[in-house]
């Protein structure tokens, strides 16, 4: 057994909530082979080895890719459900109490798959996740931004039936050349429809995609937000709005947005003042889940334990939990560092 050094020890026990995961991408290895011989479908690898060594990203793209293609053996509601559950297991094993989960829908949609199957399958394993791990969550719809506004619209339109039980849209895949502003009418719609909106933003993308972002989208928080730290000016308005970042270490450093994590902007976000939190993305394809990237991460650049318990306490403040359940879930935060 590994022995935990003092930060890891004190991380792992945190009371955390995750606010930036896409569900598609906790599909492990092991669960695509699983699925792919229950689908009665032919992968293009031979071995879960052979899997994990195509994990060799050079940017966002070169992982888009393979992402969407291992997406191909989710057929059924029973898949969606179960790539769920595994991910809630994982994730209640590093203490998140509560995650906001992205889902795709038209990855699936395209390629013939109905709206309900994902949607049912994803429902069916929140709800058995919150009764056999009492980890709750919400569930985003992300639009492709690689494709166009209509098909967003479309994908709007397909997912009424579900919108009580879905709390907001984000705006995923690739960044650069797709700026927000392309999505700006389906953004407005969806935010009269009365939904949340986040979106992925200076991940490889300009800062100038961060201000379409809070501009057009009226975002009520960003996903990832790196390249905001290039404009002074962006930093500032961040800062003041105390906009939430859902930040993303080892995603960072898979897809070469940072060389190395020890020049991770994470120690300057929080310098300058900006709410910040720590999440997973992709972790199966990226290596670690939320708490190896709390640790990776304070390793690297040497988080105290005040600024690990101040992002713990950001990821319930920048949820969608109510008033009443984000003090709550702040209080065991505050209670696990005072007793810890
Ligand atoms: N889809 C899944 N992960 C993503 C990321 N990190 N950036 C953009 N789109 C994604
Ligand atoms: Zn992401």
């Amino acid at each position: 057994m590994t022995q935990l050094n003092a930060t890891d020890a004190y991380i792992a026990g945190l009371p955390k909530a995750e606010l930036h995961l896409h569900i598609e991408g906790s599909l492990e290895p092991e669960q695509m082979f699983e699925f792919a011989q229950r689908n009665k479908m032919i992968t293009p690898f031979d071995s879960v080895e052979a899997v994990r060594a195509a994990y060799d990203f050079s940017n966002l793209q070169d992982f888009l890719d393979i992402y969407y293609a291992g997406a191909n053996v989710l057929q059924t509601e029973q898949d969606f459900h179960d790539m769920a559950l595994a991910y809630f297991r994982r994730a209640a094993a590093d203490n998140v109490r509560h995650a906001e989960i992205f889902f795709d829908p038209q990855t699936h949609t395209d390629r013939g798959l109905p709206f309900s199957v994902a949607a049912d399958g994803l429902l069916a394993g929140m709800k058995s996740a919150e009764a056999e791990l009492g980890v709750t969550s919400k569930l985003i719809l992300c639009f492709l931004r690689h494709l166009d506004e209509d098909a967003a619209f479309d994908t709007l339109k397909a997912s009424e039936p579900w919108l009580d039980r879905i709390v907001g849209v984000g705006l995923d895949s690739s960044e650069v050349g797709h700026p927000p502003s392309k999505f700006e009418r389906v953004f407005a719609r969806a935010g009269d429809m009365g939904l949340k909106r986040v979106a992925h933003a200076g991940e490889e993308g300009p800062p100038a995609y961060v201000h379409e972002a809070l501009d057009l989208l009226h975002i009520d928080r960003m996903d990832h937000g790196n390249r905001s730290m290039e404009d002074e000016a962006l930093i500032e308005r961040l800062a003041d709005s105390q906009m939430t970042l859902t930040v993303c270490p080892l995603s960072n450093l898979k897809l070469c947005v940072v060389r190395d994590l020890k020049d991770h902007p994470v120690p300057e976000m929080l310098r300058r003042g900006l709410h910040v939190t720590l999440n997973s993305d992709d972790p199966a394809y990226f290596g670690g889940y939320v708490n190896q990237n709390y640790s990776q991460l304070a390793q690297a650049v040497g988080l105290t334990r005040d600024q690990v318990t101040q992002m713990a306490r950001n990821s319930f403040e920048g949820s969608f939990l109510t008033e009443a359940e984000k003090a709550a879930r702040i209080a065991e935060v505050e209670a696990y560092a005072a007793a810890t």
